[in-house]
């Protein structure tokens, strides 16, 4: 294992009723209170109106930020900066995805600064603090809720930057699976493939030794499995919510990649795609990390590909050599995506080769090589797409 410091203060409020500790929670931080969400979901399924009552309780003057997109733009954390600023937000409260939970992110930190946050994103400059804010997840899917990690687009120039620090640590996070029920096919679709794919990224590490954090990773990917097709049989069906939701949070809060560094090509690739065309996250990934598998895959690192394959997709590896084991692995994870209707290739969302050049120089605009367990430049950019077509 690498050496490593574990570092997470979020407090993680988890379970069916909890929506009850709101108030609670949210009476440490003051009064004057911005909650930010995303197009309405939360207006449909009752959770607006719960937070309206948790908040009334304590007798909060709330303030809203609707309209954050999927892919959240600067422009609109811009506008929640403005808020801040002008109102004196004392605490920010996310009601949402992923998307609502990253804005929010950069929202707080910007509140707290003159420097204008697409240089913090961009790592141009630093962030020194942030407003404390809240979580209430609606969907499971990126780990946002338990991590200090954030994913900002900006549509002007179509850059896409994943950016963290220390201060966007959310300070609770309040999961109840009852508030995912609402979540459409789709969306349900995406999440299982982002929740995947963040565990795929971590078991890709050059690490040495490292039996327990693969078992994690391995046991993560094998629930995922079992209950995703199970779940999109009966979208209503608390269980199978509760079982994803606790999923998607230990897939990316830090406890399962302690002692090494996971891979992140596959992100890298499919923020440059959603840049350019706006597609949904796990739908991306989906398409991109198969191909992004067969295209690092060789004999010095064919052994991680064949334990994935037997331990995960149950590759029978007699009589095989390593390699078709770990092709086979590879195979398996397509047929599961496909069979729940993830997306295969960047054709389901209309991308053809015109674009291929503008997204892979997108890949390279942080650093020139990026990919932790294998580093890939601007050329493997374009092969990987053109694979994915
Ligand atoms: O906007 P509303 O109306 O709320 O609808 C949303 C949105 O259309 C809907 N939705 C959410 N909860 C719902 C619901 N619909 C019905 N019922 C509910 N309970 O779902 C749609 C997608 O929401 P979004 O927040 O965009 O999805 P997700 O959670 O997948 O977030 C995706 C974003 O997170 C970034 C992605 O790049 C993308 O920008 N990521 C963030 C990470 C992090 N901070 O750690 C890591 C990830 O790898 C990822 O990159
Ligand atoms: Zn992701």
């Amino acid at each position: 294992m690498d050496n490593f410091t574990f570092y997470n203060p979020v407090k993680l409020i988890f379970g069916r009723g909890q929506m009850d500790k709101l108030s609670t929670e949210v009476s440490v931080y003051g009064k004057k209170v911005l909650i930010v969400y995303g197009g309405g979901s939360i207006k449909r399924n009752g959770v607006y109106d719960k937070v309206k009552e948790e908040l009334g309780n304590i007798d909060a003057e709330v303030f809203e930020l609707p309209g954050v997109e999927p892919n959240p733009r600067v422009s609109t954390v811009r506008k929640g900066i403005d808020i801040c600023k002008k109102e004196g937000i004392d605490f920010l409260l996310a009601v949402g995805g992923g998307s609502t939970i990253d804005a929010t992110k950069a929202i707080a930190t910007g509140a707290k600064t003159d420097v204008d946050i697409w240089d913090i994103v961009t790592k141009k400059e630093q962030a020194n603090d942030a407003l404390p804010f809240g979580t209430v997840l609606t969907l499971a899917a990126t780990g946002s809720e338990m991590n200090a990690g954030s994913v900002i687009t900006n549509w002007d120039t179509h850059e896409k930057h994943g950016w963290g620090t220390p201060y966007t640590f959310p300070k609770f996070s309040i999961l109840d699976p009852a508030n995912t029920i609402s979540v459409p096919r789709n969306q349900t679709i995406y999440g299982c493939v982002d929740i995947m794919s963040h565990v795929l990224e971590h078991y890709f590490h050059q690490a040495e030794n490292t039996p327990m954090q693969d078992r994690f990773c391995e046991s993560i990917l094998k629930t995922v499995i079992e209950t995703a097709p199970k779940l999109l049989n009966d979208l209503e069906n608390y269980e199978y919510r509760e079982v994803i939701m606790l999923s998607g949070t230990m897939a990316l809060n830090g406890v399962i990649n302690m002692g090494f560094r996971g891979d992140w090509a596959t992100h890298n690739l499919e923020h440059a795609v959603s840049a350019v065309h706006d597609i949904p996250h796990g739908g991306g990934l989906a398409i991109i990390f198969p191909n992004w598998m067969k295209h690092v895959l060789d004999e010095n690192n064919v052994g991680r590909f064949k334990q994935l394959a037997v331990r995960v997709f149950d590759v029978e590896p007699k009589g095989k050599s390593d390699h078709d084991v770990a092709v086979e692995g590879i195979d398996k994870l397509r047929e599961f995506w496909n069979s729940i209707d993830a997306p295969s290739t960047l054709s389901d969302y209309d991308i053809d080769e015109s674009t291929v050049e503008e997204m892979a120089d997108k890949t390279v605009i942080a650093r020139p090589e990026y990919g932790n367990f294998k580093k890939l430049t601007r050329q493997d950019s374009v092969e990987i797409f053109k694979a994915s077509l």
